[in-house]
């Protein structure tokens, strides 16, 4: 049995009465998600949507908690770190973590990055030691995978696209995931979503195909790796 993390991050709902206010990146996610439990029911989910229910912002008070020797934390300190506490278990637990996202002025919600503040921490998902010299960071998580699901409303971001210098949300998160033990990433991209023309239509439905094939890709390998 393995663990999926699910973490939404678009403000918007797939619930919506008018379709074409449907979060399109949650909605390629549920693909992904409907196909792998059409495959198999075993794994645990964990969804969270923190584009719904956005983690709160970190503080200075939160900072100083983190730096205290847990022999040292006072029961205030615990508290605030409860809520980071219980999202780094939830990506212990993950073996793939599967993050839709859209692109909100060229890099990701405010709401995911408030997860990632929540979830990168000191001696819980990296070690920090200046013996490594120009390089002190080392992830303490190994072997994820990481299914990067996004939406925008222009095009052109990938590598060699017209506007790969402005894309500020997958390279992002590639460099954030790597602090939470994530060695493989794939990423599927649904683009055009402001033009909507025929390229939007071919996009959604690339990107819904390409979830569809990933999941059933993934959890081939996976039952190969479970032997
Ligand atoms: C506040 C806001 C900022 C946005 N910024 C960008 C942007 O910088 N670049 C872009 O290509 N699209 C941008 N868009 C368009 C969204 O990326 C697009 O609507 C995408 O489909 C949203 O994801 P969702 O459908 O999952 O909600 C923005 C939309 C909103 C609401």
């Amino acid at each position: 049995m393995k663990t999926l993390l699910h973490i939404d991050a678009s403000a918007r709902k797939t619930t919506n009465s008018v379709a074409a206010y449907n979060s399109i990146s949650k909605s390629v996610a549920a693909t992904f998600i409907r196909k792998w439990r059409a495959i198999d029911r075993e794994d645990k989910i964990i969804h969270r949507d923190v584009g719904v229910n956005p983690p709160a912002f970190i503080s200075q008070d939160w900072i100083a908690a983190v730096f205290t020797s847990d022999a040292a934390k006072t029961d205030d300190q615990k508290a605030l770190l409860s809520l980071s506490d219980t999202l780094i278990r939830e990506v212990e637990q993950a073996d793939i973590i599967v993050m839709s996202s859209s692109m909100y002025n060229y890099g990701m919600p405010a709401a995911l990055k408030a997860w990632f503040d929540q979830v990168i921490r000191l001696n819980k998902t990296f070690t920090f030691d200046l013996a490594r010299g120009d390089f002190p960071l080392e992830p303490i998580m190994s072997g994820k995978i990481l299914v990067l699901i996004t939406s925008s409303g222009e095009f052109g971001f990938g590598i060699g696209g017209i506007r790969e210098k402005m894309n500020h949300l997958g390279p992002h998160i590639r460099t954030l995931s790597h602090y939470l033990g994530v060695e493989t990433v794939h990423e599927i991209n649904a683009e055009y979503q402001e033009f909507n023309d025929e390229r939007h239509i071919r996009s959604v439905a690339n990107a819904h195909r390409a979830a569809e094939e990933l999941a059933l890709n993934l959890a081939r390998s996976r039952e190969l790796s479970d032997g």
